[in-house]
């Protein structure tokens, strides 16, 4: 194993009730005038006014921009830099999913970077902070909240991409998460178990991958069903904000690989929501990486799983046995397939040249071409 980086991450506030501490947090930030990022959706559903109630009793002067979509789109970003502009605000607190805490940090770097637009600044990496980001999830998938990475759908080339700013300060708190309803639970829960099994199988492996991913199936697999079948149940809740706190530092330590860039093409092409397109992408990752990844990866994925491999068993055979699982669960949160959401098996290899554009397609085992990714894409296709 070659040496790797730990990036150590924001303080994470975790717990039931967290966010009620979120306009203390915020003064202690120097914040005076703050951005709630967020979805008119949820402010709609009280979700987002809960958090600026807070920020209110606290002394704070609250500005709600509530225009954050799914993607990230990067128009949406530059109108929430100049509506902070508009206002001269000084603090930015994100409520709600991994594309709102995405452009969040997007609009904390135009600002840094005393720009216009998110488009100059793509490969910006750790640079400029001018701008207090706190971040609450209101789903348990993306890992957002804790992780450096924005991701952006570009509005004019369509491309998916990753720019850097890391969150002084990320709030997890279950009860943000109540009213998501089954099947975003179910998606975004599945985003979860692509990030800890996809870190964990790619080519960065590292012991924080182990860790992390591995607790983070683990927690998946035994608290992803309650969550979903019942939504206001404390334990499953906690459990799986924290699995998607453990998902994000799976990915933040080693990466994703080939289902992210499945999930990422494909979802962007058609607008498939991003836990949707991980969790039909993540039953190749573990036969794409019996034949060119690593064999005592699978066994840690297996160990995870509770599922019993012996030395004698045929790597590939292991990694049916776990796609098989993978495929159990997603019928059992009743997650349509590939071909009943209306997709063929020409509309998914129709991505397979945008692969190696994907952030995360780099850290694949093995060499993939044009071969290997039509091979997976088949494979992902025939199994759900
Ligand atoms: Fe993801």
């Amino acid at each position: 194993m070659s040496a790797y980086i730990w990036n150590t991450f924001c303080p994470t506030l975790f717990g039931t009730g967290a966010s009620k501490e979120v306009g203390d947090k915020a003064r202690e930030l120097g914040m005076h005038k703050v951005m709630v990022c967020t979805e008119r959706a949820l402010c709609e559903f009280g979700v987002a006014t809960q958090v600026i109630d807070v920020l209110e009793e606290a002394g704070l002067e609250v500005f709600v921009f509530d225009q954050c979509v799914a993607d990230a789109p990067s128009d949406i970003c530059d109108e929430g830099a100049a509506y902070i502009r508009k206002y001269e605000i000084d603090g930015v607190v994100a409520v709600g999913g991994g594309s709102t805490l995405d452009t969040a940090k997007a609009v904390c770097i135009i600002i840094s970077q005393n720009g216009t637009t998110i488009r100059d600044y793509y490969s910006i990496g750790e640079a400029e902070h001018e701008m207090k980001l706190i971040t609450l999830c209101t789903t348990s998938g993306t890992g957002s909240e804790i992780s450096q990475w924005a991701v952006i759908g570009d509005v004019i080339t369509g491309a998916k991409e990753m720019p850097i700013y890391k969150p002084d300060m990320a709030i997890v708190d279950p009860v943000l998460t109540y009213s998501l309803p089954a099947g975003a639970t179910a998606s975004t829960g599945m985003d979860v178990l692509a990030h800890c099994v996809e870190a964990l199988t790619n080519r960065n492996y590292n012991p924080y991958g182990y860790i992390f991913g591995k607790e983070g199936i683990k927690l998946t697999l035994r608290w992803l069903p309650t969550a979903v079948k019942e939504p206001e149940n404390e334990k499953a809740r906690e459990m799986m904000a924290l699995a998607a706190n453990l998902g994000g530092m799976a990915i933040s330590a080693c990466g994703c690989q080939i289902g992210h860039s499945f999930a990422q093409t494909f979802g962007a092409k058609n607008h498939i929501p991003h836990g949707l397109g991980c969790a039909w992408g993540l039953p190749g990752v573990l036969t794409y990486t019996a034949k060119y990844g690593e064999r005592q990866n699978l066994e840690e994925v297996a160990e995870a799983m509770g599922i019993v491999s012996s030395e004698d068993m045929d790597t590939m055979k292991l990694a049916e046995i776990l796609a098989g699982r993978v495929v159990e669960l997603m019928e059992e949160l009743e997650i349509k397939s590939i071909r009943e959401s209306g997709y063929t098996l020409a509309d998914c290899m129709s991505v397979a040249d945008r692969f190696e554009h994907d952030g995360a397609f780099g850290n694949s085992p093995g060499e993939p071409g044009m071969k290997e990714i039509a091979e997976y894409i088949e494979y992902t296709y025939q199994v759900y």
